[in-house]
């Protein structure tokens, strides 16, 4: 990769390179964010400075697996950011922000916050490519918050990124750089990104193995599993008449009534039923299916995300769950944070939940 090939951007990487700070980018999918991140990486490395990356595109990641925000701290100038190991990662656990918007804004602060306690000169944020409608406004307005950014780079190839920038007109904070789209970057089919997608997952899980955890020994987040007390058998049996479909599991915390089932109940004819009996306020019906492969972060005591997993077994009568991952020491895990994603062991994509189903 070589400057030469990327006049348009040649004047704005050079300077950038020479004053540092907290840079972040924005674009469409394909306007050569990474590529961008990648030279300017590089430009600053060659001059002697601390860089760090903070990879936040969960859906094209290049730094660490997909479904995390991830950290890079380079030493030398690289080909690709895809060569750089991530130091860190945070967990999101959606290979699209859209519905994770929280969850995405909060990890992308958490390992900028980490980046910045290594003192880098350069600090770098690449992002996705969601930048039209009012999420992305929120998203992005939100990370210019967080993030207090010294340099923002928007690529674009007419004004596609004006309405993010909108609100940095009269900041004296932040300076916006405006760089066309460079002409020899080449757009990648949505076939091919989920391709490279699946390749990123397959390569994290490559030595991965199932690995069991007791319900009573981890924490759960992101669902509603293991949160309150399992009801007992016959409690099962009456929601089993009620709904009509195979009860696994059921569990009661404080008002909020979560069954585990083997399809989703044809009807809702019985849930007032179910209200009379149960007392609760809300119910979550979550098939067995909307669990398999779920994209899982595994997470220390302190919350800190040090491997990803796929949920593959769930025992409610010895209390395990059995999870897909390439973690050895297992028994730092105290915490399961659920996505909403289903991968399977060969990084293939089978799905995804939406927030609240589990
Ligand atoms: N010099 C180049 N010649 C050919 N293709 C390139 C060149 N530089 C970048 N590309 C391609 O352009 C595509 C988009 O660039 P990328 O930096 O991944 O964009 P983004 O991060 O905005 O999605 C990538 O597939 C990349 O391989
Ligand atoms: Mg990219």
């Amino acid at each position: 990769m070589r400057i030469e090939d990327y006049p348009e951007w040649r004047e704005t990487i050079e300077s950038l390179a020479e004053t540092g700070g907290t840079t972040l980018i924005l674009g469409g999918t394909d306007t050569g964010k990474t590529t961008f991140c990648t030279l300017l990486a590089n430009a600053t490395l060659e001059r002697g400075e601390r860089v760090a990356i903070v990879d936040a595109d969960i859906g094209q990641s290049e730094i660490g697996p997909p479904g995390c925000v991830s950290l890079g701290l380079p030493d030398a100038p690289v080909a690709a950011l895809s060569q750089i190991p991530p130091a860190r990662f945070a967990f999101v656990g959606a290979t699209s922000p859209r519905h994770h918007l929280l969850e995405h804004a909060v990890a992308v602060r958490q390992m900028c916050d980490c980046a910045r306690s290594s003192q880098p000169f350069l600090l770098l944020i690449d992002t996705t490519g969601m930048i039209q409608g009012p999420a992305a406004r929120r998203l992005k307005q939100s990370k210019l918050t967080l993030l207090q950014p010294d340099h923002v780079v928007a690529i674009q190839q007419k004004a596609e990124c004006e309405a993010l920038l909108s609100p940095l007109r009269f900041s004296d904070a932040a300076k916006v750089h405006r760089l066309p789209i460079a002409s020899v970057i080449r757009k990648k089919t949505p076939a091919l990104r989920a391709q490279r997608r699946a390749g990123r997952f397959a390569l994290y899980f490559q030595n991965a193995e199932t690995r069991l955890f007791q319900f009573d020994e981890v924490a759960m987040s992101g669902t509603w599993l293991n949160g309150g007390s399992p009801l007992p058998t016959p409690q099962r049996k009456t929601l089993i008449s009620l709904l009509g479909v195979h009860v696994f599991y059921a569990e009661m915390c404080d008002r909020h009534l979560g069954v585990i089932t083997n399809v989703m109940p044809r009807d809702q004819d019985h849930y007032g039923l179910i209200q009379e009996q149960f007392r609760q306020q809300a119910l979550t019906i979550t098939p067995a299916a909307k669990l398999r492969h779920l994209l899982i972060g595994l997470a220390d005591q302190n919350g800190r995300t040090v491997a990803l997993g796929t949920l593959e077994s769930l025992n409610f009568r010895t209390r395990e769950i059995g999870i897909f991952t390439p973690l050895r020491a297992a028994s730092a895990v105290k915490l399961l944070q659920f996505g909403i994603v289903r991968v399977k062991p060969d990084g293939t994509e089978v799905g995804a939940n939406l927030p609240g189903d589990v």
